[in-house]
């Protein structure tokens, strides 16, 4: 029997049992029936979480490319594989066929090898949410090249840090991006970035909006006459099972991002896997993620999960609010999407502005509605449920991390009776447990823990790009033998998982995680700033926004603190981005800390939230007098 598509809730329990009994023999079944290999694998699995090292389809051989393009020519060339959707609604949308997207990614392929990017080498993508992005993934993927896509939203510093850190030898960029009403500078953001990267040799440029822009000789050229010239056919270059397919950079609680390293093998079956489960996607459906390429769920869903299912996948190249807050609604009439897959932040966005931005679009085509990036609260939910649903798509509230590759925990649709709030039940494979303060699992029904993961699953990030001793750290140490997500979590009487939120001083912000160290640090390069911390606080439509408490040197307390709050904002911007700006800024004379120097976040982000009757203990701080200092001055 192939348990390829689960199609009830006994046999999603059935196909569960029998994936962590046996695990090998399961993940071996799906991956031998349903992809295509050069070269079968030695061995399903072997791990060892002590190390960490996790190896799954070793001497496995293929490329994921003939995976996601090759093998669907035959009888799916003539199908859509990337519908783009510009951001100006009256440009023209983009069918991308099977038969066209296989010679794009060839001919993109061939001018990467032109320039001499060889399998292992690391290319940098910086490019807005145009088809290019989608093509330039694959092109990499296509001759073996590892791929680090950085989100155009990030800021020219957060480029080069990452592009140093993986040492890429090439960027593809493009002129300009368009966002809404306005057009964003890009060229100009990697030609700062680059004044710190002597290891770039080429720059490749998308044109998109026309600019006049500057091309630094013998480093910068126009992508489209190279592609134009170059060969529609390009051999796939044969990779192993464990070779790395990218790099994706996620912020930690301390410290640089983490350059998170998938593998190929154990991802292409994973997300291609979870993709088709989550959102029963069919053959005729038209699938859209709102995410960005540059973050993982644009990777893992809009890319290699439904391409390696032959599906017909939406790229968005705009904003929900242009030209009006009826954009999403518009294009889900117009395309007649099947499944619709974003963020509560959007929802949330959304759900405040008036109904007939919704209600008056025909969103009958609409069979699965998903969600993803923090939890999801009861009001979104029940407003996307009637609105965008019409009570009858079920909701898939999609828990898991850059780290996982794929989606963990999870309803299916049409499988899993919904509850609002709830990721409800592990995706198949996933062993999920919750972890007691002391470090025991917790046994049974309604109980809340840390949320580990016990046994691998095939997309797991491998390691931390040149330093596997924090990915050790960070992942593998806090609990034997398992891997902790830094999600808190509870289990209620029936098993369904609840996802609680970050238990570290990682903040999600609309959806984007945000480290709080980085953001510090960015603060405290201000010359009249002596100290600060960020917390994290409730907010109506981005779930958190940052607080921050800023210590000022003496000699900057006379400068006027509503413009030290503007330079504050705006050296954030210039060192990560726009999305890491701080909602509030209070200025104090000092920061509650533990005897040992430690900040007191817990109570920084209990008066930030206004929650200031259940600070617990202060009486054990180094200075517990400041602690009435904030209350009084808090914003
Ligand atoms: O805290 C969880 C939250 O987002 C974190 C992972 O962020 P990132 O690596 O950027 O990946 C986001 C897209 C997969 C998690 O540790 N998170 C993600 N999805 C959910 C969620 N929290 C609650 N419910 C979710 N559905």
């Amino acid at each position: 029997m192939s348990n390829y598509h689960i199609k009830h809730l006994e046999e999603y329990y059935k196909v569960y049992r029998n994936s962590v009994r046996e695990p090998e023999v399961f993940w071996e079944e799906i991956a031998e029936e349903h992809f295509s290999w050069r070269k079968r694998w030695d061995k399903v699995l072997s791990w060892d979480f002590k190390k960490p090292e996790v190896k799954w389809f070793e001497g496995a051989k293929l490329n994921i490319t003939e995976n996601c393009i090759d093998r669907h020519l035959r009888t799916k060339g003539n199908k859509t594989a990337i519908l783009f959707e510009p951001n100006n609604p009256d440009e023209e949308a983009q069918h991308i066929t099977y038969n066209s997207l296989y010679e794009r990614v060839n001919q993109f392929a061939n001018v990467l090898k032109d320039h001499a990017i060889k399998k292992g080498d690391r290319v940098c993508i910086y490019l807005p949410m145009i088809p290019e992005l989608a093509i330039s993934l694959l092109a990499c993927a296509r001759i073996g090249a590892i791929h680090s896509v950085v989100f155009a939203g990030f800021s020219a510093t957060a480029l080069s840090t990452r592009i140093n850190d993986s040492d890429c030898k090439m960027v593809i960029t493009s002129d300009g991006s368009y966002r809404g009403k306005k057009s964003i500078d890009l060229k100009g953001i990697v030609d700062e970035g680059l004044e710190d990267c002597p290891g770039v040799e080429t720059v490749l440029v998308a044109k998109r909006i026309n600019s006049e822009i500057d091309m630094k000789e013998g480093r910068d050229k126009w992508l489209q006459p190279l592609l134009n010239t170059a060969s529609k056919e390009c051999e796939p270059e044969i990779i192993d099972a464990e070779d790395p397919l990218f790099i994706l950079y996620t912020s930690g609680s301390t410290g640089q991002p983490k350059g998170m390293v998938h593998s190929t093998a154990g991802y292409m079956v994973y997300t291609a896997y979870t993709f088709k489960n989550v959102f029963n996607y069919r053959t005729n459906d038209v699938y859209w993620c709102t995410a960005d390429i540059g973050w993982i769920t644009g990777h893992s869903y809009i890319v290699y999960g439904p391409l390696a299912n032959g599906a017909t996948t939406v790229m968005f190249e705009g904003v929900p609010s242009y030209p009006d807050f009826g954009r999403f609604w518009e294009i889900v009439a117009k395309h007649k999407i099947t499944q619709f897959y974003t963020a509560p932040t959007a929802i949330r966005a959304l759900a405040k502005e008036k109904l007939d931005f919704v209600s008056k679009y025909d969103l009958s085509s609409l069979k699965v509605l998903g969600s993803v990036g923090e939890p999801i609260n009861e009001e979104a939910w029940h407003w996307y449920n009637d609105n965008v649903g019409h009570g009858k798509s079920p909701i898939v509230d999609t828990w898991w991390q850059t780290e996982t590759g794929g989606i963990m925990i999870t309803p299916l649709p049409y499988v899993t009776p919904t509850i609002p709030t709830y990721a409800t039940l592990p995706f198949i494979g996933i062993q999920p447990a919750l972890m007691d303060e002391n470090g025991d699992e917790i046994i049974g029904k309604q109980v809340d823990g840390r949320l580990c993961i016990k046994f691998p699953w095939p997309s797991m990030a491998r390691t931390i790009w040149g330093n596997h001793q924090r990915y050790k750290e960070t992942y593998f140490s806090a609990y034997e033998n398992k891997y902790f997500t830094g999600d808190g979590a509870l289990r209620d009487a029936v098993g369904y998982y609840r996802i609680t939120g970050r238990v570290d001083d990682v903040i999600i912000v609309s959806g984007h995680n945000l480290g709080t160290a980085p953001i510090e640090d960015a603060i405290n390069e201000h010359p009249a700033v002596a100290e600060s911390a960020i917390v994290g606080f409730p907010h109506d439509i981005k779930g958190n926004a940052l607080y921050g408490y800023v210590i000022m040197k003496e000699a900057g307390e006379s400068r006027d603190p509503d413009n030290v709050r503007k330079e504050i904002n705006q050296i954030i911007t210039e060192h990560i981005g726009p999305i890491a700006k701080l909602d509030k800024i209070q200025f104090t004379s000092g920061l509650p800390k533990t005897r040992s120097g430690k900040i007191m976040r817990r109570i920084l982000r209990k008066i930030a939230s206004n929650d200031i009757l259940n600070l617990g203990d202060t009486s054990t701080l180094l200075n517990p007098e400041v602690v009435e200092e904030i209350i009084d001055n808090s914003l």
